[in-house]
């Protein structure tokens, strides 16, 4: 069974559009494909599906002692496509425990299909980043805009730092000099990976192979959504450079999407746009999408971490660029570097950043206040 894990660092650049008519695709060329919805804090598959409410999904499975996968397995109005929905009704999904995550990984990786395909939450969150790497050639899924590029590069970004903390073990002298690195956060943030894999070349050999080995299993796969304007392709080759160049990781490219008017009548008649108008721009791009993952399905399927190391606990929780202002001003200088940005860019930049600001004074303000009032109590 091949996984096609779903990611993207930002939220609403069409994870979910991709993953349940790319599901449907797939299913139309006769292969079997299992869809499930991963993003466990905003599931929202089976309404772009056109299925009912679900009674039972993801959630009833993690909480409920004794239910069986098969019981969340629903048909769907397409042969060769069953889903698995997510339930976003049940508050704290999003933060499953490592036992609850070993039994779900467990029970996915055990499904009988030609295709798992699974619709991942925005975000470098914990488990969002093992359900990514449960393959080594997931998806991610990105708009041309600064914000959502930035966002893809971090994710992957983070991704590679998951793959090294993984790799070294407990104690070994790679472990002790990142954990060195990442006690001094800002100096983690500024690592130059390409340098940070020289010195732990020469410090540690043994744990680099490690990391080479694994490493060399991640080769994640593009898709650039919403184009307005073919000149917003370039954006991918931007992104492919950052990435070959500062994470040392090759970018593959699945295809571009344009931005389609007629997604929004589709959503209107609650029916997947690949069957409501297989014609249209936005489905034949799909279409197009689904024949070369096919094509490629059987070169070597690889997956970066054993299910054994995606499942150690690291501290690499920590990590966790997303929130981290520091990593966003690096990874600019990074794009800047290589020249991924263009004027707008930064102004757009600049203007999300001063947001991020502001709210973070706020979030300050809050806890001093409240801080304060405790102290008096
Ligand atoms: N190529 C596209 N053309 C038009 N609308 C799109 C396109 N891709 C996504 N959308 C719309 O953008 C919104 C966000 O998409 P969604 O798949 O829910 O994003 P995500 O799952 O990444 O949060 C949805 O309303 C969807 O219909
Ligand atoms: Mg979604």
């Amino acid at each position: 069974m091949q996984i096609l894990s779903i990611a993207s660092g930002k939220g609403g650049v069409g994870k979910s559009l991709v993953a349940a008519n790319l599901s449907i695709a797939l299913a139309k060329t006769g292969k079997k494909v299992v869809l499930v919805d991963l993003d466990l804090g905003g599931s929202n598959l089976h309404l772009i599906l056109g299925n009912r409410i679900p009674e039972k999904g993801i959630g009833t499975f993690l909480n409920k002692p004794f239910t069986s996968i098969d019981e969340i397995i629903y048909e769907t109005d397409y042969s060769n496509l069953l889903f698995i929905p997510g339930e976003a009704e049940l508050p704290g999904a999003a933060n499953i425990s490592s036992a609850q995550k070993r039994k779900l990984i467990k029970k996915l990786l055990a499904l009988e299909a030609d295709y798992l395909v699974a619709d991942l939450g925005a975000g470098t969150s914990f488990n969002t980043m093992d359900l990514f790497l449960l393959s080594g050639q997931g998806l991610i899924v990105t708009t041309p805009t600064l914000t959502a590029t930035l966002n893809a590069y971090l994710f992957l970004k983070n991704a590679v730092f998951r793959i090294m903390s993984a790799s070294f073990r407990k104690k070994s002298p790679a472990y002790e000099y990142l954990e060195t690195l990442r006690k001094d956060g800002e100096s983690l943030q500024k690592v130059f990976i390409p340098r940070l894999v020289e010195n732990i070349k020469k410090i540690d050999p043994e744990s680099y192979q490690k990391y080479a080995d694994n490493i060399k299993g991640l080769q994640p796969r593009l898709i650039l959504n919403m184009l307005e304007d073919p000149k917003d392709a370039a954006k991918a080759s931007k992104l492919r450079h950052s990435c070959r160049e500062y994470l040392g990781l090759n970018l593959d490219h699945l295809g571009v999407i344009y931005r389609d008017e007629m997604q929004t009548i589709a959503l209107n008649s609650r029916l997947p746009i690949v069957s409501y108008k297989p014609n249209s721009v936005l489905s034949q791009a799909i279409f197009r999408i689904a024949d070369k993952i096919i094509e490629h399905e059987d070169d070597i399927s690889t997956r970066p971490l054993s299910f054994d190391e995606s499942n150690t606990s690291f501290k690499i929780a920590e990590l966790e660029a997303e929130t981290d202002f520091n990593s966003k001003m690096q990874s600019l200088e990074e794009l800047l570097d290589c020249g991924a940005l263009n004027q707008g860019d930064l102004i757009d930049t600049i203007k999300s950043q001063q947001f991020e600001l502001n709210m973070l004074r706020r979030e300050n303000r809050f806890y001093k206040n409240s801080f304060l009032k405790n102290n008096k109590k």
